[in-house]
Formats: C-alpha cells, sequence, structure tokens
C-alpha cells in the first residue's frame, strides 16, 4: 500500500492564501482569477498541486474561515465560473487543485445558525451546539471554563434564548455539532457539490475538532488564564472517527482525490495512523504542527534577544514522525502555512537568506512525503515589522489583545513584541512579485501590509537570476521528481545520522538509490566526518565547490548537500 504510486504523493503541493496572492481585478484583495495568472509561474517552479484557502461567500470576521454559505463563491473572490476555469487551465498544464473545506463550524451569518438562534425549537438548533450557564456564587457563568482558541471561553452567551452556543475559534464562528446526523448529511452533501465541480480533494480545516467531550465539566488544568485551554475537550475524540468514516463510505471513497486534516499540535503519531492509516483511515494524510515550534520565540521578551532554532528537538520530531508513520500512513512536508510566522524569520536567517532558505528546503524536501510550500517562502520572505497593535488583522490577536489587562505601558510593549514574532498576519502579507508600486500584487493598495523590503526580495528579482532562492527551490522540486530518483525520494526509507549533533541535520534516504542529505543549521562552521560514505555523485548543493570526500569535512555556514552514495 504504502509503495502503492498515487499523484499526490508524488506531488509538489503550493499553499496560496488567497487573499494576499494576486489581485486581478484591483480592488485590492486576491481572487481566483489572479491565482489563474499565475499558474505559469507555479508551474515554472515545479508546482504539480495547490491548495487554496476558503473562497466562500463570509463576512470575513477570520478572512474567510467563517462561511455564511458553502456553496457560493464570495464576490470579492471572483466567481463560479472563474472556479471552473481555475480547475480547467490548472489541470490543462498538469497541476491539480484542493481546496479548503471548513467542516468544524460556520459563520454566525449562516442561515443555520440565524435559524438556530431565533428559539430553541427551531428545526436548525440542534445543527449547533448549546448549553445552559452555570450558577457560581450566585452568578450566571459559562457552562464550562474551556478556552478558545482565539482567546477567551469557548461559549457565548445568545441573550435572546438565554443559552450559550460552542465556538471554539471567533464568536462569530459557531461550531456545528456533528452528532446530528442531519448536519453530517448536509456537510457531505457540500463536499460531493466540489468534488463533482472537479477539484482534487481537501483540505479539511480544523478537523480534531469535530468530536466533543459529551460531559461539560470543568477542566482541572491550572494555569494563570481564566479559561483553561484544555484542548482534549475537543480534540482528537475517538467519536469523530466514526464521523470521518461515515465521509469516507459515503463521498471520499467515490473520487480518486486526496484528503488532508489538519490535527494541529495535540496530535500524536498514533493518532495519526488513525486519521490516515493505510488499513483503516479515512483521510490520506494528515498536518501536524509539531515541528513549527522549535525555537525560543514564546520565551523572548525583548527586540536585543534573537531568535535560536532548537536543532536537537526538530531532529527528534523528525525522527518521531518520520519513522512511526513510514508504511502505515502518507504525511505532508511542510515548514509553516498561513497560521504561523514566516520561515526565514523563524528558523532562518534573514542576513543570509539564499544560504539559510536553500538549507531548509534542503533539510525538509528530501524526506519522505508531499511537499506543501508556502506562498513567499520560495523568495525568503520574513516576518512583518509590526509596532502597533492596530496594525494587525487576525481576530485573535485582537480578542488576546482586549483581554489583556495591561498594567503598565510596558506589560503592553511586550505584548506586542511578542506577538509580532508568532503572528500568523505575518503570513498573511502582500505577496511581492516585483518591484512596481504595491508589489505587482494589485494596482490598488492592498488590503493588508506589503513587506517593506518589497523591492528587492520579489519574484521578479529572483526568477532569472541562478544563484536565487526562488532557482534553488526549483532545483530541490526538479530533483526530487527526475528520473531515476523519484521513487527513492518519494517512497524511500529514511534514517537519521548522527542523531545528538545539535549542528547538523543528515539523513539517508534509500531504495533503488542511497542518498545522503547534509544540512548545517547554523551561521558556524561545523565538521563532519562521515567516510564510510563513498559519493557517487553531488545532485544539489548550495555553494559551488562541495567537497566529494565524507572525511573531516569542513561544512561552512548553512551548507547543505544532496549526495548519492554507494549501497
Ligand atoms: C485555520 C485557521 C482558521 C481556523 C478556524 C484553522 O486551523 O487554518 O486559519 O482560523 O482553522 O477556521
Amino acid at each position: 500500500m504504502f509503495y502503492q504510486r498515487k499523484w499526490w504523493k508524488e506531488a509538489i503541493g503550493y499553499q496560496i492564501y488567497l487573499k494576499s496572492f494576486k489581485d486581478s481585478n484591483n480592488d485590492g484583495i486576491g481572487d481566483l482569477n489572479g491565482i489563474r495568472e499565475k499558474l505559469p509561474y507555479l508551474k515554472e517552479l515545479g508546482i504539480t498541486l495547490i491548495w487554496i484557502t476558503p473562497f466562500y461567500l463570509s463576512p470575513m470576521d477570520d478572512n474567510g474561515y467563517d462561511i455564511s454559505d458553502f456553496y457560493q463563491v464570495d464576490p470579492a473572490f471572483g466567481s463560479l465560473d472563474d472556479i471552473k476555469n481555475l480547475l480547467k487551465e490548472a489541470h490543462d498544464i498538469g497541476i491539480r487543485v484542493i481546496v479548503d473545506f471548513v467542516m468544524n463550524h460556520t459563520s454566525d451569518e449562516h442561515h443555520w445558525f440565524v435559524e438556530a438562534r431565533k428559539s430553541k425549537s427551531n428545526k436548525y438548533r440542534d445543527y449547533y451546539l448549546w448549553a445552559k450557564g452555570k450558577i457560581v456564587d450566585g452568578k450566571e457563568v459559562e457552562p464550562t471554563n474551556w478556552a478558545s482558541f482565539f482567546g477567551g471561553s469557548c461559549w457565548e452567551k445568545d441573550e435572546l434564548t438565554d443559552e450559550y452556543y460552542m465556538k471554539i475559534f471567533s464568536k462569530k464562528m459557531p461550531d456545528l455539532n456533528y452528532r446530528n446526523p442531519e448536519v453530517r448529511k448536509e456537510m457531505q452533501e457540500v463536499a460531493k457539490y466540489w468534488l463533482d465541480l472537479g477539484v482534487d480533494g481537501f483540505r479539511i480545516d480544523a478537523v480534531a475538532h469535530l468530536g466533543r467531550s459529551e460531559e461539560l465539566i470543568d477542566s482541572n488544568l491550572k494555569t494563570d488564564n481564566k479559561y483553561q485551554p484544555d484542548w482534549r475537550k475537543f480534540s482528537n475524540l475517538p467519536v469523530l472517527f466514526d464521523y470521518l468514516k461515515e465521509f469516507k463510505e459515503n463521498v471520499f471513497d467515490h473520487y480518486e482525490i486526496v484528503t488532508i486534516g489538519e490535527v494541529g499540535g495535540d496530535a500524536s503519531p498514533k493518532e495519526a495512523i488513525a486519521y490516515a492509516g493505510y488499513k483503516n483511515g479515512p483521510l490520506k494524510m494528515v498536518f501536524n504542527f509539531d515541528h513549527c515550534w522549535s525555537n525560543n520565540v514564546w520565551q523572548l521578551e525583548k527586540s536585543s534577544e534573537t531568535v535560536k532554532v532548537d536543532l536537537l528537538n526538530l531532529k527528534q520530531v523528525f525522527d518521531k514522525w518520520q519513522r512511526k508513520q513510514y508504511q502505515k500512513a502518507w504525511a505532508p512536508l511542510y515548514w509553516l502555512n498561513h497560521d504561523h510566522p514566516r520561515l526565514m524569520s523563524h528558523y532562518g536567517n534573514p542576513q543570509k537568506r539564499f544560504l539559510s532558505g536553500s538549507m531548509l528546503a534542503t533539510a525538509l524536501y528530501f524526506m519522505w512525503g508531499t511537499p506543501f510550500v508556502y506562498q513567499g517562502e520560495e523568495i525568503g520572505t520574513t516576518n512583518y515589522p509590526f509596532k502597533d497593535i492596530r496594525e494587525f488583522n487576525d481576530v485573535g490577536v485582537k480578542n488576546s489583545y482586549e483581554n489583556s489587562l495591561f498594567k503598565s505601558l510596558e506589560e503592553e510593549k511586550k505584548f506586542i513584541f511578542q506577538t509580532a514574532l508568532k503572528s500568523r498576519d505575518n503570513a498573511r502579507t502582500i505577496m511581492s512579485w516585483n518591484a512596481s508600486k504595491y508589489g505587482g500584487f494589485s494596482q490598488s493598495e492592498p488590503w493588508f501590509h506589503l513587506h517593506p523590503d518589497y523591492r528587492s526580495v520579489n519574484v521578479a528579482a529572483q526568477l532569472d537570476d541562478p544563484d536565487s532562492l526562488l532557482t534553488y527551490y526549483k532545483k530541490v522540486f526538479e530533483l526530487r521528481k527526475s528520473e531515476p530518483y523519484l521513487s527513492t525520494f518519494v517512497y524511500g526509507s529514511y534514517q537519521q545520522l548522527l542523531k545528538r549533533n545539535p549542528h547538523l541535520y543528515i539523513y539517508l534516504r534509500e531504495k533503488e538509490k542511497k542518498i545522503l542529505v547534509i544540512t548545517n543549521f547554523f551561521d558556524q562552521e561545523r565538521v563532519v566526518n562521515l567516510p564510510r560514505f563513498k559519493v557517487k555523485k553531488i545532485l544539489l548543493s548550495n555553494y559551488s565547490d562541495t567537497r566529494t570526500i565524507l572525511a573531516n569535512v569542513l561544512l561552512r555556514p548553512y551548507e547543505s548537500i544532496v549526495y548519492e552514495v554507494e549501497k
């Protein structure tokens, strides 16, 4: 099963955050026709699969993840015809298209919710999760003390019917009740609609949360927060696998598609296999977040402190997931997505953009799994220099700011400094295509920030430069897809070497070929001594004069090499 060839195992993916990718009608908002314009670029980069974030009708509380009609395209993003044309043009040049399927919640402006909140006996009431408040010391409080991912409680009071509805994201995103078979049926119809239209599968948003603890009992976590971040109350609970199996049998199995669930930071490899295992998994793969925060950004307090990568931890995480899932389930390979800060600022070094960026690409994209590049990663886009709370757009940041009781200006400044390092708004800045006004994204002022360095860091500046990061990304994917190496890169075994070395990440891939990938993660020289490997060929490297003898090699800052070695 593992070795069975499938298009989605051999694909090279690219995530498009629609609102910020390319604006075709000059209203300052990225749109579907903007993607159509950029298909030749994606093709040139070597991409064969794109994931597009939500384009459905939405009041945009969470930039489209709050959907008020699953069957309509939001006019800000285009029309149904635009989607159809995009699918056709992408398919014509060998690019498959997956779209976000947001199953966990709707917008509060979805007609189901508008109806549901009218009365307790409304036909749609049971589409959502409702509970009575609790009386504590004579005062009414939320049904439980569970937190929401976007700050505050995961419950919101509905005054008219005097009950609380559950919302683990924003209060404008009420959670659907999957215990109700009607909800499951409705959502299966939604999935069928888009599959019948020709999409090649789904990235399933927040899939880990479809099952909820039946018992509304307070969390016994004791953090300083008023509401406890006890995500296990609504993450990865066994019942959700029953729901997903029903989706698989009724919908997914009837199409040659890929389904990728977002399971976040909480799932173990065992759970990932329950989701995406060959034997019984309802999905094809899952995105976990384990490798996304392997640095000190949660501890930094002031700008004089620098971001440091914890490579030992990162290596353990890679080792765990690459080995435990091998031959049991498939997996995506990605550094970061639209919910994270930019890779270059997080794990790279903006002063050495090419070297650190090419090292990171080498380290990740030669493991087994399906690569997913996040827009702008290929040119080394960095975090935005946020300085003021008004510069942020994310509803989660705004909620956290409002819920914080700052005792001094210093505390507030610290909040902004820390948020700037971690915020997902970094990933949502406008894609820089060229050095013209508005970065070639639009002729009008974009809805969000363009990075101040866009005149030098942009696609046009790197496209024809043989020494650019973008060109290096092209080479990575050319090599990964090339014969006779493809089967080893895609399906070969993985073995990490020098596991306790805190500076170097080195691994072997083996099947028809034997490949050794060596990366120096830092800005210092390091010696590596691996004389037992005899080099047959240098397949890729980010310095032009790479050594071919592996005894006591001095690796230069961020040096990365892919060798074919003798078996
Ligand atoms: C998406 C986020 C979104 C949330 C709610 C996720 O995990 O990736 O961008 O805010 O789900 O839909």
